[in-house]
């Protein structure tokens, strides 16, 4: 039986919708609760949220989850967040009201900007300074986009009267009532204005950029007292313990804190992150560079005796972490496509079923270049394909090609980095731990393994996302003692082990990487 204060309350804030879940000191979820978010479309390529949705579908996934844990608010120490990371909220600091909706990270509007950053020959210092190439899913591009276009925000901007976050950023100041305007690294670090290896805003790419730096958060350790919450909101003040974009706080919930650890997360896209410790290593295959999750010391000694919480300013004690990051634009994608375009299944819950009514793919390789090839192809030009039809195919054969493809896509993924690492001298990935709504899919996980030719672990927990915002919590208010104890709580489900050869999964991907080049072919 957990004593009362071991509970922890992890709000995981997504680009479809917010989530609370509260977990035990185990890790088990105990109670958790989910708002869908609604998408603003106000012109092709633009992405748009309310900020006051967000915040108030949050708090109420946080009081409905307290209230079907049956737990009171001070039965929980400390709160962890995760996010939807890149999007861009701007708000006035007086009223605590947004003054333009938020720009999405799928949002496109600002690749203009991004184009005269290129042409001015930015781009190998940004990625010398922040990890990342210059794009406009990032937020600095967004930002920019606010203060040129929205009349009157520059002038404000300048006056001090405007604040910038990210959506962590957002849901931290509302939380305290407006008292504390911070982030954490991980999502600084998607801002391309944040130098990850000092750990700070970078005054040139400020200037470069022509933002005012009196828009900027705060930027603390990912594990460290942000701030107590107005105990109006949810009934008692609660230390904000933990903060992470939610792609780091995978990694982290995936107890994947060492150099050679990596988590490929199974959604709409697949994101897939390798952590490599101390060791800041750019790539040479279009991957990004970004922070991972960094610690302070547990809040112990003086300042709140309640609680035995010391507020922590600054990023004493943390030290950077890094991760490398790629991502599959079109994963589980390709399954609602085979459901809505094709129409060759009523539900995403069959697909497993049909796929595995033939024995393989029958020659058949899809490519769901959609909306073009990212890392490390890099064709925004590509365009989907399906290849190897013959009389005999049928559906089954393409349903089955179809989730091939998102293991495929994400081989290659971990095929690049493991280059750029191996060639730096790095640790080499020993498994890919999975989390995501397709990693139930154990087809396509014994697929994967396959193709790998390393283990595919799926873990017992797989909120992997808001389990990692409540590790970050709990190790910052001292409900843990170390990662050495989260890496003892981290379960495995199941190991998919490669049944192929290397021989056969080699020739797996040239017959894949064929099919690419017939995919990029203008
Ligand atoms: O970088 C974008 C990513 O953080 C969004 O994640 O899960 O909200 O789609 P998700």
């Amino acid at each position: 039986m957990a004593s009362p204060t071991d509970y922890l309350l992890a709000l995981d804030q997504g680009t479809s919708s917010s989530r609370s879940i509260v977990f035990d000191r185990s890790g088990r979820i105990v109670a958790m609760a989910q708002r869908e978010l609604p998408q603003i479309y106000p012109q092709p390529g633009w992405v748009e949220h309310d900020p006051m949705e967000i915040w108030r579908g949050q708090l109420a996934t946080a009081r409905d989850a307290l209230a079907k844990a049956g737990l009171k608010a001070s039965d929980v120490r400390a709160i962890g967040i995760t996010n939807q990371r890149e999007t861009t909220v701007l708000w006035n600091r007086r009223t605590g009201q947004p003054v333009h909706h938020a720009i999405v990270w799928q949002d496109r509007r600002a690749e203009p900007l991004c184009a005269e950053l290129r042409a001015q020959g930015m781009q190998a210092e940004i990625q010398r300074k922040t990890g990342l190439v210059i794009d406009a899913y990032f937020s600095a591009t967004k930002l920019r986009w606010l203060l040129d276009e929205v009349p009157g925000l520059r002038a404000q901007a300048e006056a001090g009267e405007l604040a910038f976050g990210t959506v962590d950023s957002w849901l931290i100041w509302q939380l305290t009532g407006g008292r504390v305007h911070a982030t954490d690294v991980t999502n600084a670090s998607r801002t391309m204005l944040f130098d990850v290896h000092r750990n700070a805003w970078d005054d040139e790419l400020l200037a470069a950029l022509d933002i005012p730096a009196a828009l900027l958060p705060h930027v603390q350790p990912s594990s460290s007292l942000f701030g107590e919450t107005d105990p109006a909101l949810l009934g008692a003040a609660l230390p904000i313990g933990g903060v992470a974009g939610d792609q780091q706080a995978a990694l982290f919930g995936q107890a994947c804190f060492d150099a050679g650890m990596a988590k490929n997360t199974y959604g709409t896209g697949c994101f897939l992150l390798m952590h490599t410790g101390e060791r800041f290593q750019p790539s040479s295959n279009g991957l990004v560079v970004t922070s991972a999750a960094q610690l302070a010391p547990p809040f112990t000694g003086p300042g709140n005796a309640r609680r035995g919480i010391q507020v922590q300013n600054g990023l004493t004690g943390a030290a950077p972490q890094y991760a490398m990051e790629g991502s599959v634009f079109v994963g589980g994608a390709v399954v609602q496509w085979l459901r809505d375009g094709l129409q060759a299944i009523k539900g995403s819950a069959e697909v497993q079923a049909l796929a595995e009514s033939v024995p393989d793919a029958g020659g058949v390789m899809m490519v769901p270049a959609f909306t073009g090839l990212g890392a490390p192809y890099w064709n925004a030009d590509a365009r989907g394909t399906i290849t190897g039809l013959t009389r005999g195919t049928t559906v089954a054969h393409i349903a089955r090609a179809a989730l091939e493809s998102i293991a495929y896509q994400s081989a290659a993924l971990l095929s690049a980095m493991s280059r750029d690492v191996e060639a730096a001298g790095g640790a080499s990935v020993a498994e890919l731990r999975v989390d995501g709504g397709a990693c139930v899919n154990d087809l396509l996980m014994q697929f994967q393994a396959d193709l790998l030719g390393i283990p595919v672990v799926r873990p017992a927990v797989v909120e992997t996302t808001a389990l990692g915002a409540a590790f970050l919590a709990g190790l910052s208010s001292g409900v843990y003692a170390g990662t050495d104890e989260l890496s003892a709580l981290w379960k495995a489900e199941r190991r998919f082990l490669p049944t192929l050869s290397r021989t056969q999964a080699e020739a797996a991907m040239a017959r894949w990487e064929h099919a690419v080049r017939q995919a990029t072919v203008a």
